[in-house]
């Protein structure tokens, strides 16, 4: 095989189907398992989170991944690329924020992006401007970044990573410390560098803002990812709440007490709330609305309440529990 298909060989299988892969990665602290035989397959183009407790092992499996810590055990790719073996073209393509961005403070903002381009590849002094102008920082640009506020430093932090052009980015905890104002900007300019093809994998222990910032989900805890996929695929698994305003809601829920379908039924001053097992079919609204009416209770309102990641996840945990 001559080196010109070795090349087109590697460039092809760096074009995986995969941002970031992982196997059985492993990282132990004495004891302490930090990260657990961790299975992880990012699909590329999508806002990833990899959600979990304070403790759960989030920043040491992205430590693993950019190599600023070893690996006990495992295989890990990014962006398609060996790593450790092919860090240095892995990690060209890859931008990334760990615990809280670091900068120099008496130093510009401008000052600090361009002491960072100087490392990298000509191109990258020229998407300086461009970077600080994405995040909403130009105008404070020219200040010294002692005086920025946390919402700064981050913004900061993801202009440094887009000096790089990264086709992957990986950001740990990137709403922390940030105001709502702040959480909301930040997950917009996640979602605009997804709709520009970019990955972004971040790390969370708010539940909340992965749901309305990633596509997919990877749920870690004590340093084992217990679920993952997308959002809306884990979320079918989670059971059907029913929020119902009617009439006597004791007798509401004497009529549906004596039904055949497993419902858990709470009632209100106005209703009847109905928790259904995951994989109950929707026609059971339909006959929960028969009943109701067909024994004269007078029914006023019937929703299907959304399942939230929030409700999902406690769901999986404390099915743990039980375990
Ligand atoms: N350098 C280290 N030496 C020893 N133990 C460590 C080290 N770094 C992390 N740990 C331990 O590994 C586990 C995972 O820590 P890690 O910081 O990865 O969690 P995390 O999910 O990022 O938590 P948080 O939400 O608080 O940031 C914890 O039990 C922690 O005490
Ligand atoms: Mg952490």
């Amino acid at each position: 095989m001559t080196s010109t298909t070795l090349e087109a060989d590697r460039s092809a299988e760096a074009e995986g189907q995969w941002a970031v892969e992982t196997h059985g990665l492993t990282k132990r602290f004495g004891q302490n398992v930090a990260v657990n035989g961790v299975e992880l397959l990012v699909p590329r183009g999508c806002a990833f989170g990899y959600l979990g407790p304070n403790g759960a092992g989030k920043t040491t499996l992205i430590r693993v991944l950019l190599g600023l810590t070893h690996a006990d055990a495992g295989t890990m790719s990014l962006l398609g690329h060996q790593v450790p073996r092919h860090r240095d073209l892995a990690l060209a393509r890859v931008g990334a924020i760990v615990d809280e961005p670091r900068f120099h403070a008496h130093l510009t903002g401008r000052e600090n992006l361009e002491v960072l381009a100087s490392a990298r590849e000509r191109a990258a002094r020229g998407r300086i401007g461009p970077s600080l102008e994405r995040v909403g920082l130009s105008h404070r640009a020219d200040d010294k970044v002692a005086k920025y506020s946390m919402g700064m430093r981050q913004r900061l932090g993801v202009a440094a990573c887009l000096i790089g052009d990264p086709q992957l980015l990986i950001l740990d905890e990137p709403m922390n410390g940030l105001d709502p104002a702040g959480m909301q900007d930040m997950r917009e300019m996640i979602q605009s560098l997804v709709a520009e093809g970019r990955t972004v994998v971040l790390s969370s222990h708010l539940l909340d803002e992965v749901e309305r910032t990633c596509d997919a989900v990877a749920i870690v805890d004590r340093g084992s990812v217990i679920r993952q996929g997308p959002i809306s695929e884990l979320l079918a698994g989670a059971s059907l709440t029913l929020r119902i305003e009617c009439s006597e809601p004791d007798r509401a829920r004497a009529l549906l007490e004596g039904t055949t379908f497993e419902a858990q039924i709470e009632v209100a001053s106005d209703g009847l709330g109905i928790t259904l097992p995951a994989g109950t079919s929707r026609e059971v609204i339909a006959e929960v609305a028969r009943l109701l009416v067909e024994g004269a209770i007078s029914l006023y309102r019937l929703e299907e309440i959304q399942a939230s990641l929030e409700s999902w996840f406690l769901q999986v945990t404390s099915r743990l529990g039980d375990e």
